[in-house]
């Protein structure tokens, strides 16, 4: 499985990419915004100083909602660098769009995925990526990973190559679930990452080791 960073903090990217297990980013707006990077000079630029840290796919959304708008930025996102994967929202000219840029060779990630009808339509189009949001869904009572269990079972039906990007992953469990049900890839940030390394059984029986190894 994959593990992509969710943040368009560079400091935080850095310190996945040195772990050794990075293998992508996603951004948001959201995110973006969290950063303080405004303007469009200065988020391209962002976008470019992400891939030169990571080796990987990263994730760039689109604003506009309209075809020809998402053409147009999807089309400059993917001309600043060759990991640039142009994200694009779940809406009926998202999926039009997704499909222009599928002929055109331009890789996708469809983006606020909650349902298994969505993630159906995003892979007809030839998204390269489908990010249904795991954390949102249970926000609102619904189980998240059991729509990755019926997107699994759907693309595997009908040998659909659209990665499952698991996105809006909260805390470690929700990683291992994913890890078991066979999602591609999951995106989440760095503290959710890290939260796989803890056990309290490893620290008590490395400081055993330690105070051992004095005797
Ligand atoms: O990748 C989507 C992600 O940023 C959403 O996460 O925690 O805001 O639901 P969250």
């Amino acid at each position: 499985m994959e593990f992509f960073i969710d943040t368009a903090n560079l400091a935080q990217i850095k310190e996945a990419q040195d772990l050794g297990v990075l293998d992508g980013v996603t951004t948001n707006p959201s995110l973006m915004a969290k950063e303080g990077i405004k303007g469009e000079k200065n988020i391209l630029k962002h976008y470019v100083d992400i891939c030169k840290i990571v080796d990987g796919d990263v994730s760039a959304e689109v604003i506009a909602t309209d075809f020809s708008g998402m053409v147009k930025e999807g089309e400059r996102l993917a001309k600043l660098h060759k990991q640039i994967v142009v994200k694009v929202p779940m809406i009926k000219e998202g999926i039009k769009a997704i499909k222009y840029f599928s002929g055109k060779g331009i890789r996708t990630n469809c983006t606020l995925v909650f349902s298994a009808g969505q993630a159906l339509l995003a892979a007809k189009a030839g998204a390269t990526y489908v990010s249904p949001f795991v954390g949102r869904l249970d926000d609102v009572s619904t189980d998240g990973l059991r729509l990755i269990e019926d997107i699994r079972i759907i693309y595997d039906n009908y040998g659909y190559s659209t990665k499952i990007l698991a996105a809006s992953v909260r805390h470690p469990m929700h990683i291992i679930e994913c890890a078991t049900i066979g999602a591609d890839v999951v995106t989440c940030p760095l503290n959710v990452i890290l939260s796989l390394l803890k056990h309290p059984l490893t620290d008590i029986g490395l400081a055993q080791f330690l105070a051992d190894a004095k005797k």
